[in-house]
């Protein structure tokens, strides 16, 4: 979507033309026909609420679009102005339409509220039809210009930053749609290293050896039934100052998790391809700080791996060693997000010593038992930073509830043979993954994990996202950066 500003409305009339306005208090230079069928049609601007009239300029007839922001003084204010901007793309997608102005002339919008309804136009309009060779024309994406008009000062710095974001977004929409044929650890690096191509962010891969030397043998264990080779990939941003403690960001990157040995009913198992969320939403929130130049450090760093069944596949009951120094029995193949993530938390936090650590993960069905496709749920060992991620999650839109973490759940992980296993029992298993990654941090280190499982994908359309990749945790902690590293 290809979003441009102007001055006037005069450029060759257009036959589309949308406006965004506040509830019960429709403006007054609204055409006649307009008023009217907005009345008929019961329209009082309520957010979310679309009305589409027709109306004649000079002989020709003009399409008419009023997207409903709700009340000025809503709490939800930001969140209202995204979604009048994505219901007219919802709206004008597929419409035939490939021309909108959108006039804001009256809108009485300041340039946050602005950008706030680019970014639901923008974010709305994401789709991934790669592979979709016989869709219909009235299937297809017609809309692909948007024109603002009357936007006020300073939209436009501000736009450019929202769009950063919005590009990171899409970014990570894009590793999580994508199958995984077409994305295993080594094309996750790949589409990486393409894509922060001129951004300034710096790229690093760990190989097996490497990780081998390292003693990774806990995150090794997992790919090892897997034709693809596993990848550390590292993408760092040092946009802050110099010598200042980084925060970091880990990512679940299992590219198709299987179960392996312990492997998954046939039924849904197609959705694991999104088992690489936390890894997207690192990369995806890389990309926006880099392209916004965050002043901030960062890095992000993704443990990608394939869990596959096979002669050489880990097994239930191994006992494997970690770079930790610890040692983890393994009793089910399928808990293999923890281990994955078990030994990047070691490595980045030996590495780059950072003054903070989240980790996000599509780690547990538990999960979406417990919170559904709402909140992602978050565990941590520090009240203030779950209180900066909570707080980022609210005004992100990218929802957080915090879950409890404690010694009586930590010791349901205790093995009689290791120093843990890597499930416990049947109840609170998004805890006891959680108590598991604990466990792998050094020095009381600020830490919150993320457990990402039932936001990164939609059955349907949400108020950002069409059904598919939602981009979840890039606005998140792009927002947790700005509120607390940066400034
Ligand atoms: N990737 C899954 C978790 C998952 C399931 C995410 C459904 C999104 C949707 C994870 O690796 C897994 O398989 N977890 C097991 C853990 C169990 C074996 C303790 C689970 O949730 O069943
Ligand atoms: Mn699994
Ligand atoms: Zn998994």
């Amino acid at each position: 979507m290809k979003i441009t500003f102007s001055d006037s409305l005069t450029a060759d009339s257009p036959r589309l033309v949308a406006r965004v306005v506040d509830q019960d208090t429709l403006p007054s230079d609204l055409p006649g026909a307009i008023v009217e069928g907005a009345a008929a049609s019961r329209f009082t601007g309520k957010k979310g609420q679309v009305f589409e009239g027709f109306h004649e300029v000079d002989g020709k007839l003009v399409r008419m679009a009023l997207a409903g922001a709700g009340k000025t003084d809503d709490e939800g204010r930001i969140a209202a102005l995204e979604k009048a901007g994505s219901s007219l793309t919802a709206k004008y997608l597929t419409s035939g339409e490939s021309a909108m102005v959108l006039d804001l002339r009256d809108a009485g919008l300041d340039a946050a509220g602005t950008a706030a309804v680019l970014t639901g136009v923008r974010l709305r309009g994401w789709r991934w039809d790669e592979y979709r060779t016989k869709l219909r024309d009235e299937q297809k994406k017609s809309l692909a210009a948007v024109t603002v008009v009357g936007a006020p000062e300073g939209t436009e710095a501000v736009w450019s930053e929202a769009e950063a974001i919005a590009t990171g977004v899409e970014f990570t929409r894009e590793l999580v749609a994508e199958p995984a044929n077409i994305i295993y650890p080594a094309s996750f690096v790949e589409r990486c290293e393409k894509r922060f191509e001129g951004t300034g962010a710096e790229i690093q891969v760990l190989e097996e050896a490497e990780m081998e030397k390292l003693g990774m043998h806990m995150l090794l264990g997992v790919g090892q039934g897997s034709r693809k080779d596993s990848k550390l990939l590292v993408i760092k941003w040092m946009g802050g100052k110099d010598g200042e403690a980084p925060t970091a960001f880990v990512g679940k990157g299992v590219t198709f998790d299987t179960g392996g040995i312990s492997i998954k009913p046939g039924p849904g198992m197609g959705d694991m391809k999104f088992d690489m969320g936390g890894a997207g939403a690192v990369a995806g929130a890389m990309l926006a700080l880099s392209l916004r130049k965050a002043k901030a450090n960062v890095i992000g760093v993704c443990g990608l791996v394939e869990n596959m069944p096979d002669g050489n596949a880990q097994r239930p009951g191994d006992v494997v060693q970690t770079m930790s120094g610890q040692t983890v029995e393994i009793l089910n193949t399928d808990a293999e997000g923890r281990l994955v993530l078990g030994d990047a938390l070691t490595w980045t936090q030996r590495e780059f010593s950072p003054a903070r650590i989240v980790d996000l993960a599509t780690l547990t069905g538990a999960m979406i038992i417990s919170l559904g496709n709402e909140h992602g749920g978050l565990f941590s060992n520090n009240d203030e930073l779950a209180d900066q991620l909570l707080q980022a999650g609210k005004t992100s839109g990218d929802k957080l509830w915090r879950m409890p973490i404690g010694p009586a759940y930590n010791k349901l992980i205790d093995s009689p043979i290791a120093d843990m296993q890597n499930i416990g029992p049947r109840g609170a298993g998004s805890i006891t993954a959680a108590q598991f990654l604990g466990r792998f941090i050094e020095n009381d280190t600020p830490w919150a994990h993320l457990d990402i499982a039932g936001t990164v994908w939609a059955d349907k359309p949400g108020a950002l996202w069409d059904k598919g990749a939602t981009g979840y945790g890039v606005r998140l902690l792009d927002n947790f950066i700005r509120d607390t590293a940066e400034g």
